[in-house]
């Protein structure tokens, strides 16, 4: 098992209940998003479920306009925030890949 420093927690997302999302790309070029909720992360892989495709087509774009769910902007699929969960779209019923993320000292980490 590998640990790998993302960010810090301060370097995104106000720390508000308001939703934010940001994107990584990983040195191997695996391409992740971590959603910030108030000092909640959840992180995912950047690929839908039903294509592999990315979600974002602006670069950090992940949220509806709401900040309620997770969006694909190509076709519009909604995925809950809290599990990936995919609630409306060509891929209802799936799931976001979620990530394994550790927050120490305010340090945001990928275990996997
Ligand atoms: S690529 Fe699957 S919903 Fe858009």
């Amino acid at each position: 098992m590998s640990s790998s420093l993302l960010c810090r927690l301060d370097e995104f997302g106000t720390g508000t209940d308001t939703p934010s999302a940001q994107g990584f790309t990983l040195e191997n070029g695996r391409e992740i998003f971590l959603v910030r909720v108030a000092d909640t992360v959840f992180g995912y892989e950047n690929r839908c479920p039903h294509t592999g495709a990315p979600l974002d087509w602006v670069p950090d774009q992940f949220l509806d306009l709401d900040k309620v769910y997770i969006q694909c902007a190509t076709h519009d699929a909604r995925f809950r925030i809290k599990d990936g969960f995919c609630v409306s779209g060509p891929c209802s019923g799936q799931s976001l890949r979620r990530l394994v993320l550790e927050i120490h000292e305010d340090r945001i980490h990928l275990i996997d």
